[in-house]
């Protein structure tokens, strides 16, 4: 090519990046990787080859750990976890500091090594991946150095095993080993099979920051590793990236276990285009939203909707720009688009844009001779339901509709069974700002998109999975209560007594539900027996229909969640001061029930109306926080509340137990359906006329009396709850947390533990009755 025909096309030359380093990388390795475990290689055992996607060359041999190799590393996790979390939290710091350092030492041999395995642009492993991973390990090491002092009340979870994804192979380590060995946890850590690559150098990384043996540990393989390691007795958490069938498989096999855990599963995020939006930086902002990483992004903004009056002329200067993409060598600095990771995967991708009845455009790039390669595609026309439209593809195709009005934007947006992001492109910030708060998503880019940052929380909702990785809210996921639980002994009924007297009274409590008290579905009730033998009164036995009315109710009160903090506050200081008022009476019920001494129920009560003086004053308080991120913008971190929760309440606390989950829950915006305690639940039925005389609106508590082991099956299955929470004797955890799993609503069981009641007028109960959206907004310069 000539000078001219250059000027001609403007197009450049390849500018290749050397692989000579990282393979001699691969070569002093011997080509056969063992796992990293105490601190040492093993010698290689069976396993596979790991290709270079461009080119299928095999770039080495990973061995498939075996069980002995799982409870080898977990072991070794084990034994140094006490010492590691007992270091003075700069000590740690110093490690994590040491490792930030070494990242950055050998960022260049990181990116190309990355690139190799994973098939992604140097362009993109170089200035995005590992400066990522860098700043993560800053950003944690800080952490660690602040644990002592501003998470006095927390401590680290033990052993965490974690698996991770292979499109982003190195970054998702450091999301995930940075902030757990932070707070004093020990890893075993498995990367995705494809790409292990850049975590075996980690291992080496690690030797060089002389880390105690056993702090990380890594073992490779494909899923069956990652079952070795989800079932795993001595492990305390989980923490899994990776597709939503998967995380969904996790949940279930986890349930009951007493695990912590937390989930990064798919999306299918919205990008929406309003026709005011600026239209070059719109187009621009969707070349990342969707080719970067060649669309294998968790959060791509895979789904664009565009306002009809300027569809037309977006989508032409969409194509232009497609069309103009370099696709190619992922070493050459000048490409935009890489290989995409596996053959397999490829398949997949091929597979699903072939049924499709939409408008395809394909990129007329031109395509490399081998290699794992799909041209970017843009697939327009598509219906709302349209598989495409719905299903994540995880490659580089976007699809796309149209839209007229903001709400209608907002309704396609929310059109999901996902909600893990959600870019909005105006340039009215009034309409921006209106819609972001509408978006269920965990995260919200306003004329931007993909930023991520430490400081700033990722995560999603629905079936996008739960938990946030990054900034202060990502540790609770790290972290627990540092106080001490004993075993719950199950509460039971006061048995009938044998000489049985009745006074002709028809006491018969109802349900409340939708503002009203409800006669039970089944139109059953049971005895209430006082252990001295009197009849109290009797309870309704509620049904799978009862539990149906109340989320029912529950979902039509969303006016709830809207409300202002300063709205919430004034009704729940008013239930306060009603249940003040009948102080004596709610005592004398807790003592003929339980049969509490006179200190000890005035105690209940007296513990209860200052439980609901502190959610009142929590109602405006629990404040989210402004993240200074180091891109051009602020990521403010919106506690919003999860909507509808299901809750189990203590047995052995019967009126503080009901209190403490109805102010936390109703404090922070949730409409929720209680079930009472269910060996003492007339302090709840007794609760309902407090609901009716303190202005709390139809819907926004539900309360329900039965069985709590046959309710808590049907609670956790629904699927209009979005979380359920248990403190119950009954043994229900396992079952709540195996039937969460169908539309992956989030969990907090007491796997059979006491509560500690003074806790719950802190953070810990506001986080779990909160979802922390993550909102971009531009900012400064
Ligand atoms: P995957 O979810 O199967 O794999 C992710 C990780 O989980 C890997 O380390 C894998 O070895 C491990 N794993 C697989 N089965 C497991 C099991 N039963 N128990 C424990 N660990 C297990 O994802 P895959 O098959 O690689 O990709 C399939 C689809 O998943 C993609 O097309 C994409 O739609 C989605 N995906 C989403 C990701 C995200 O970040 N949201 C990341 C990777 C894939």
């Amino acid at each position: 090519m000539n000078v001219p025909e250059i000027f001609d096309s403007m197009d450049y030359g390849p500018a290749p990046e050397s692989a000579a380093e990282a393979l001699a990388w691969l070569v002093d390795g011997g080509d056969r990787f063992g796992h990293f475990i105490d601190g040492a290689m093993t010698d290689a055992g069976d396993g596979f080859p790991s290709k270079n996607p461009a080119t299928g060359e095999v770039l080495a041999t990973i061995t498939q750990a075996t069980q002995g190799d799982v409870d080898a590393a977990v072991a070794a996790a084990r034994k140094a976890q006490p010492k590691w979390a007992k270091l003075p939290g700069h000590a740690r710091a110093k490690y994590l500091y040491a490792l930030a350092r070494l990242v950055q030492k050998h960022s260049r041999l990181l990116a190309v090594l990355e690139t190799l395995d994973n098939g992604k642009p140097i362009r993109e492993s170089r200035d995005i991946d590992v400066p990522l991973v860098a700043r993560h390990f800053y950003y944690h090491a800080g952490m660690a150095q602040l644990m002592e002092a501003e998470l006095p009340d927390r401590e680290a979870l033990g052993v965490c095993g974690q698996i991770i994804p292979w499109n982003f192979p190195l970054l998702m380590l450091a999301w995930k080993v940075a902030p757990a060995i932070a707070m004093g946890n020990t890893v075993v850590l498995k990367p995705a099979e494809y790409t292990s690559l850049t975590a075996l150098l980690f291992a080496d990384l690690c030797r060089e920051a002389g880390l105690p043996k056993g702090v990380v540990n890594i073992v490779t393989g494909d899923g069956a590793v990652g079952e070795m390691i989800v079932g795993h007795d001595d492990i305390d958490k989980i923490a899994f990236t990776g597709s939503t069938e998967v995380g969904r498989a996790i949940r279930k096999a986890t349930a009951g276990s007493g695990k912590a855990l937390t989930l990064e599963l798919g999306g299918k995020s919205p990008y929406i285009v309003f026709d005011d939006a600026d239209m070059d930086s719109a187009i621009e902002g969707l070349v990342d939203a969707i080719w970067f990483n060649g669309g294998q992004v968790c959060c791509a903004g895979s789904r664009l909707l565009v306002q009809e009056g300027i569809a037309d002329r977006f989508h032409d200067k969409l194509k232009r720009r497609m069309d103009g993409l370099r696709l190619g060598d992922p070493l050459d600095k000048c490409i935009d688009v890489g290989a995409i990771v596996d053959p397999a995967q490829l398949d997949r991708i091929t597979a699903m844009v072939k049924t499709t009845a939409g408008d395809v455009h394909h990129a007329a790039c031109a395509m490399p001779a081998g290699g794992c390669f799909y041209p970017p595609t843009l697939i327009s026309g598509l219906e709302a339901a349209d598989p495409l439209m719905q299903e994540e593809i995880f490659g580089p195709v976007l699809v796309s509709t149209t839209f007229r009005t903001p709400a209608e934007a907002v309704q396609l947006a929310n059109n999901t069974r996902y909600g893990l992001a959600a870019s909005v492109w105006s340039e009215n910030v009034n309409l921006a700002l209106d819609v972001a708060p509408k978006l269920v998503a965990g995260v919200v880019w306003v004329n931007g998109t993909n930023m991520f940052d430490a400081a700033a929380g990722f995560g999603g909702v629905r079936e996008s999975g739960f938990g946030r990785e990054g900034g202060w809210e990502g540790l609770a996921a790290y972290t627990r209560p540092a106080t001490e639980t004993k075993a719950l002994k199950p509460v039971t009924a006061v048995a009938a007594p044998k000489d049985a007297s009745v006074d002709g009274l028809d006491r018969t409590a109802k349900l409340y539900i939708g503002g009203k008290q409800a006669r039970p579905d089944g139109g059953y009730s049971r005895p209430v027996w006082s252990p001295k033998g009197k009849l109290l009164g009797h309870a309704p036995i509620g049904n799978r229909k009862d539990l149906r009315n109340a989320v029912e109710a529950a979902r039509g009160a969303a006016g709830w969640s809207k409300s202002t903090g300063h709205l919430r506050a004034q009704i729940l200081y008013y239930l306060a001061e009603n249940l003040s008022a009948r102080a004596d009476e709610f005592a004398g019920r807790l003592h003929d029930m339980t049969g509490a001494g006179a200190k000890a129920a005035d105690a209940e009560v007296a513990a209860s109306v200052s439980r609901l003086f502190s959610s009142a004053a929590w109602a405006d308080k629990y404040d989210g926080a402004a993240k200074g991120v180091p891109l051009r913008g602020l990521a403010v971190a919106v506690n919003e509340p999860v909507g509808v929760i299901g809750a189990f309440c203590a047995d052995d606390a019967p009126l503080l137990g009901l209190v403490s989950v109805l102010g936390a829950a109703l404090a922070m915006g949730n409409r929720l359906v209680a079930v009472a305690s269910e060996p003492y639940p007339l302090a709840a039925t007794d609760f309902y006329q407090l609901l009716e005389t303190s202005d709390v609106p139809a819907g926004v508590a539900n309360i329900v009396t039965g069985s709590h082991q046959e309710l808590a099956p049907q609670l956790a299955g629904h699927m209009d709850v979005d979380a359920v929470w248990s403190f119950s004797s009954s043994d229900i955890s396992g079952v709540i947390e195996r039937e969460a799993a169908g539309n992956l609503k989030r969990t907090w069981v007491n796997n059979g533990r006491n509560t500690d009641w003074s806790a719950a007028e802190g953070r810990t109960w506001l986080a779990a009755a909160t979802e922390v959206k993550t909102v971009w907004v531009p900012y400064g310069e």
